[in-house]
């Protein structure tokens, strides 16, 4: 009698246990920007979109959504900062969980990445500095940025609070906060882009402060286990680029371990296209190694 070979588990489609998540297989979906909420609303069409992407015990994460009026520097992207656009959020949260997936949303804001034309009243977009992206072959132009006061600091953490506790008003099941490819919080983090002289700039501790608040904030306010974060600290997306990206890579992991049970730390490879850098190019061996950090919940993408 001739016996079947016993079939091998493919490991993408066995179980994981991420905190007190229970994923039925290991394909997550990205967060990926779509530019069809209207009035920076949500739409209906989104709860097809998400849903038919959902499956039973896996990971969707929404798309990047800002957490303020001066967080937007794309067309038509969703915000979480009004009741409309939480009660947009409900009927898409419940198509995805109707399905028996879990939901995050991405929580954003672009900085520097704007134009007056995304601004209110016109304004300047916020950042850590007043350089502007230098303009590349793509045509795109950004605004000239104004730098942030110290004082406004606070405001924009708050902001990050109040949008993930928003996400849950909503029905996710937790946060993503977007501390990667070039955005507020990285404009902060990397020396490329941070020129500051207040207690925001200058050391690597004094550069992440920012992002390090915002973690605080937010996992103080809706648990470290349904927060996650996106780092890219080895990426050199929108001008935003880093002299140590290990070390700095290294600190923000250690801060999120400061936080017992925080979720996830989802891990940029540097391979993002981009007109300056000609296209993707592999992780160098030495940033291999330093990325086997001391974090088990850390993926890499
Ligand atoms: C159209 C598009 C939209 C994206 N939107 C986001 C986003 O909202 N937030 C984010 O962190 N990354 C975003 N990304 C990056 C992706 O999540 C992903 O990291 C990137 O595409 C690399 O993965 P891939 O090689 O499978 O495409 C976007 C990428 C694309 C192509």
């Amino acid at each position: 009698m001739v016996h079947a070979p016993a079939k091998e588990a493919i490991p993408l489609l066995t179980p994981h246990k991420m905190g007190q998540l229970e994923l039925s297989h290991r394909m997550v979906l990205a967060p990926l920007t779509r530019c069809r909420s209207y009035g920076h609303v949500p739409q209906p069409h989104a709860a097809v979109y998400y849903s038919q992407r959902a499956t039973n015990g896996g990971l969707l994460i929404a798309e990047a959504t800002v957490i303020s009026p001066t967080a937007q520097g794309y067309p038509d992207t969703p915000g979480i900062y009004t009741q409309q656009q939480i009660e947009a959020w409900k009927p898409i949260v419940d198509a995805v969980h109707r399905k028996g997936a879990l939901f995050f949303l991405q929580i954003w804001h672009v900085g520097r990445v704007s134009t007056t034309d995304f601004q209110p009243n016109g304004q300047a977009p916020i950042s850590s500095t007043d350089k502007q992206i230098t303009p590349d072959d793509s045509g795109m132009v950004y605004s000239k940025p104004r730098r942030l006061r110290t004082d406004e600091i606070p405001q924009i953490v708050d902001d990050f609070r109040r949008a993930a506790r928003n996400a849950i008003e909503a029905g996710f099941d937790g946060v993503e906060i977007h501390g990667a490819h070039g955005y507020l919080l990285e404009q902060f983090m990397k020396d490329s882009a941070n020129d500051r002289t207040d207690e925001y700039g200058g050391s690597l501790e004094n550069r992440c402060r920012f992002a390090v608040e915002v973690i605080d904030a937010v996992a103080a306010e809706v648990g470290a286990h349904r927060v996650g974060i996106r780092l890219s600290p080895f990426d050199n997306y929108m001008d935003c680029f880093d002299s140590n990206p290990v070390a700095l890579g290294s600190y923000m992991v250690q801060q999120l371990n400061k936080h017992p049970g925080f979720l996830y730390c989802h891990m940029v490879e540097p391979r993002m296209t981009s007109s300056k850098n000609g296209g993707r190019s592999p992780m160098p061996p030495a940033i291999q190694e330093a990325v086997q950090w001391d974090f088990h919940r850390c993926w890499r993408v």
